[in-house]
């Protein structure tokens, strides 16, 4: 089979995911309803928003009849997880450039990704901090001729057609929650919203106006958009942490719901949510719909 004949194929096989409308006590004091788009359940290892933002650029690279790809993540990315399993079905040879020490190869994320063929290479958190560096990247480029580099999280204008087109398997609603990183996935929801759907992220990180600019680098047009608004509130400290309290209610709140939560993006965002419902900020009557943005791979490693 062609790489080309692969990714059509990929692409049948992550044909779309399911919409759980899920039952809460608070959901119903504040009389809102709530529907969740399973995204982790898109494909066993492409789930969540990687593959909707890997497939154009995977695409691209076919066209360009790249030699292979590179790209760029921590120990536990999702991104690189996904990557190894698209280059594994695409009969693409993958390079992964991890932050962090080589002893993490041995946790389930980079198994995995070495076992689908990834060539890892480690880099320290001073190198890894040049990754958009353009004398770096070159560096690093020409000891990989011919592949084709992925930014860290695949979040690249590239990725906003395969995002914007999950609105096809939406249900009319008047809110959309999402976790948020890079801002590739809200950007991509953006460039397609429909007018009477307001889109709320909740950032994932401590962050100040650079996300906000961030998505607006990737989608313009989302400057003059009144119809998001970021959550910056709730990152529970930085990236990957919480305090206790946090990941015992976002354990709560999966129970509660009837669906798996990580503690990195869909439980911090649902947690905001919840906090943010209290806070009266879902106006009774709204229907909502939460985007599982998958990523339940990472939690394996205990995280
Ligand atoms: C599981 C998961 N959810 C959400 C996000 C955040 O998406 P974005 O980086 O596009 O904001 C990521 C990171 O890309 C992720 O791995």
């Amino acid at each position: 089979m062609s790489p080309l004949d692969s990714w059509q194929r990929l692409y049948r096989q992550t044909a779309g995911s399911p919409l759980q409308p899920v039952r809460h006590p608070l959901l119903k004091h504040h009389g809102v309803s709530l529907q969740i788009k399973r995204d982790d359940l898109l494909h066993p290892q492409l789930s969540g928003n990687k593959w909707r933002k890997l497939k154009h650029v995977l695409r691209q690279a076919l066209a360009e009849q790249a030699r292979g790809l590179l790209s760029f993540g921590g120990a536990y990315s999702n991104h690189l997880h996904a990557l190894a399993a698209a280059g594994r079905a695409l009969g693409l040879p993958t390079v992964g450039i991890v932050r962090g020490e080589p002893t993490s190869a041995t946790n389930p994320t980079l198994s995995d990704a070495a076992s689908w063929g990834m060539a890892l290479r480690f880099v320290s958190r001073q190198d890894y901090r040049r990754r958009q560096d353009a004398d770096w990247l070159a560096a690093l480029a020409a000891n990989y001729p011919g592949h084709y580099l992925i930014p860290e999280g695949g979040s690249t204008e590239l990725a906003l057609p395969g995002v914007a087109e999950l609105w096809q398997e939406l249900p009319p609603a008047d809110e959309l929650i999402l976790p948020v990183a890079s801002g590739g996935t809200l950007a991509g929801l953006l460039s397609a919203r429909p007018r009477d759907v307001r889109l709320t992220g909740y950032a994932v990180l401590k962050a100040h106006g650079w996300l906000a600019d961030t998505v607006q680098q990737l989608h313009p047009a989302a400057a003059a958009d009144p119809g998001w608004r970021l959550r910056l509130e709730h990152h529970g400290g930085g990236y990957a942490k919480s305090p206790a309290e946090d990941r015992r209610r976002i354990a709560e709140l999966a129970t509660e719901l009837a669906v798996p939560l990580e503690p990195i993006y869909s439980g911090k965002a649902m947690l905001g949510l919840f906090r943010d419902l209290d806070a009266g900020l879902y106006p009774a009557g709204s229907h909502l719909l939460f985007l599982h943005t998958g990523g339940l791979q990472g939690t394996r490693g205990g995280l």
